[in-house]
């Protein structure tokens, strides 16, 4: 799926996946952030060609989706590693132990929050509410929600994405709503 006015490509594993999103929603333009989603989630990030290619194709502004893209701390506008682990520190997290978690899948990896693995596999942040306080811990990891963090969950979590095995989330926002 090219155009002639944007030179990013959907990959074709993708196409019928958008096709999806798009007839679910009564307009074009209320689809865009599951599309944002779909478009990270293959990419990694989304890139000022893939905004083109999102603009044309929802008949949303490329102002209004770059405001969307800056809003939410999820989506992203540069490369990222591979898996970055969101682990939230607010005030429900924090009383559940997220920093002790933060500071295991630190030890684990070998790098600190704001950092990533040299290899270019994991980063890890510090993040705010992830909007499921009642199951802190929580760690958010693309679309991924696992919840009820223990340091051998994480762990797993940890292993499955480096096994390319990825442990089954707890949520899976892109299939929300
Ligand atoms: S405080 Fe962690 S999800 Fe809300």
């Amino acid at each position: 799926m090219n155009d002639a006015g944007s030179v990013f490509t959907l990959p074709s594993e993708s196409v019928a996946e958008f096709d999806n999103i798009v007839e679910r929603y009564p307009t074009k333009a209320s689809a865009l952030m599951p599309v944002l989603w779909l478009i990270q989630d293959s990419a990694g990030f989304i890139s000022d060609d893939a905004v083109v290619w999102i603009s044309e194709k929802l008949e949303v502004t490329q102002a209004r989706i770059r405001e969307v893209i800056s809003f939410y701390f999820m989506y992203r506008d540069t490369p990222q590693a591979k898996y970055t682990l969101q682990v939230c520190h607010n005030i429900s997290c924090h009383i559940m132990k997220s920093r002790s978690i933060m500071t295991h899948i630190g030890k684990q990896l070998g790098v600190k929050p704001g950092e990533q693995t040299g290899d270019g596999m994991f980063a890890l942040e510090g993040v705010e509410c992830l909007g499921a306080c009642g199951m802190g811990p929580v760690m958010q990891v693309g679309s991924h929600l696992y919840e009820e963090l223990t340091t051998e969950k994480v762990d797993e979590i940890i292993e499955g994405f480096r096994s390319d095995q990825p442990v089954t989330p707890d949520t899976d926002r892109k299939l929300e709503g």
